[in-house]
C-alpha cells in the first residue's frame, strides 16, 4: 500500500509520518518512508534514522536527471528506470532501523542551483516504479500545499492522508484537496492535529465530510518538546493503531 501524507505547511505532515511509520513497522510491516519535501531536511532525525543520500546524486544530480528522462523518453524505455523492491535500492541512497526504511528524494542545497522540478519528476519516477509487496507499506511526506497533486504523485498512492491543524488556511485547503482526490479517485482521509477542546469542536463542525476524519492528535507539550530539539517523539500516541486498520480497510 502507497500513502502519501499532505496538508499546509507546519501543520504535523512529517510527524503524523512518523507515527504511522512505527506502528507499521511495530505490527511487522517492511516500510519505507519517502521523504518528497525538498526543504524540509529533518525527517530523518524525527525518524530516528541517519539521512541517506539523496536519490537524485544517484542519477548523477539535478542535470543528468532530466536528461536521463528525456532519452529514456526517446528510448521508450521509462518503466526499466528506477523499478526497484524496497531490498534493491542502492546502498547508501536508503537507510535502514529495523523494518524501517527512508529514501529521501532530494534537497535544494545551494542559492540559486535551479527549481525543484527534477526532485518532482525522480519522486514520481520513483514512487510508481517501486516493486510493493503485500507486506510492505510505503509513506510518502510531501512538502507543504498541493504541488504533489500537479506533480502526479497522489494518483499514484492507493490513499490520501490530510492532516488538518486548527487554521482556517488548513480547512480551505481541505476542500481543495477533497476535490482533486474525487478527480482522481483516490481516497481520502483526515487526521486532526494539533487540537485542544475548543479547535477540535470548531474544526468537527466546519470540515464538510466529516466521515473522512479517522483520527485525531491534541496539541501535546511532548511532542513539540521532541520537534524543538529535533528528536524522534517516543512517547506513546492514542489512536495511530486504529488508523492503520481504517486504511487497509479503505483499500482491500
Ligand atoms: N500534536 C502535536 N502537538 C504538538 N506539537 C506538534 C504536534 N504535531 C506536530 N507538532 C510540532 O509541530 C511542528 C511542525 O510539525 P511537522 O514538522 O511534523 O509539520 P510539517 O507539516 O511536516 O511541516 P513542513 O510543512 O515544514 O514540512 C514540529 O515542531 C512538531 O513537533
Ligand atoms: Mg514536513
Amino acid at each position: 500500500m502507497k500513502i502519501v501524507v499532505c496538508g499546509k505547511g507546519g501543520c504535523g505532515k512529517s510527524t503524523i509520518v512518523s507515527f504511522l511509520a512505527g506502528q507499521y513497522a511495530r505490527d511487522g510491516h517492511r516500510v519505507l518512508v519517502v521523504d518528497t519535501d525538498e526543504s524540509n531536511a529533518r525527517l530523518n532525525r524525527i525518524l530516528g534514522m541517519g539521512a541517506p543520500k539523496d536519490l537524485l546524486g544517484y542519477f548523477g544530480g539535478k542535470k543528468d536527471v532530466m536528461e536521463g528522462f528525456r532519452k529514456s523518453r526517446e528510448e521508450k524505455s521509462e518503466n526499466s528506470i528506477c523499478n526497484w523492491a524496497i531490498d534493491e535500492i542502492p546502498e547508501g541512497y536508503i537507510s535502514k532501523k529495523g523494518n524501517m526504511n527512508l529514501v529521501a528524494i532530494g534537497k535544494i542545497h545551494e542559492a540559486g542551483e535551479g527549481c525543484a522540478c527534477p526532485m518532482g519528476v525522480l519522486s514520481k519516477k520513483f514512487i510508481s516504479g517501486l516493486n510493493v509487496f503485500k507486506n510492505d507499506i510505503v509513506i510518502i511526506d510531501t512538502e507543504a500545499g498541493i504541488e504533489h497533486f500537479g506533480r502526479g504523485i497522489d494518483g499514484i498512492c492507493d490513499v490520501i492522508i490530510m492532516v488538518i491543524d486548527p487554521s482556517y488556511e488548513s480547512l480551505r485547503l481541505s476542500d481543495e484537496v477533497s476535490r482533486l482526490s474525487k478527480k482522481i479517485d483516490v481516497p481520502l482521509y483526515y487526521i486532526l492535529n494539533k487540537t485542544d477542546e475548543n479547535t477540535s469542536a470548531y474544526l468537527r463542525r466546519s470540515v464538510k465530510e466529516k466521515d473522512r476524519i479517522i483520527a485525531e492528535f491534541p496539541q501535546d507539550s511532548k511532542i513539540l518538546s521532541a520537534g524543538l530539539i529535533g528528536e524522534e517523539y517516543k512517547g506513546s500516541i492514542s489512536g495511530v493503531s486504529d488508523i492503520s486498520e481504517k486504511l487497509s480497510s479503505s483499500v482491500a
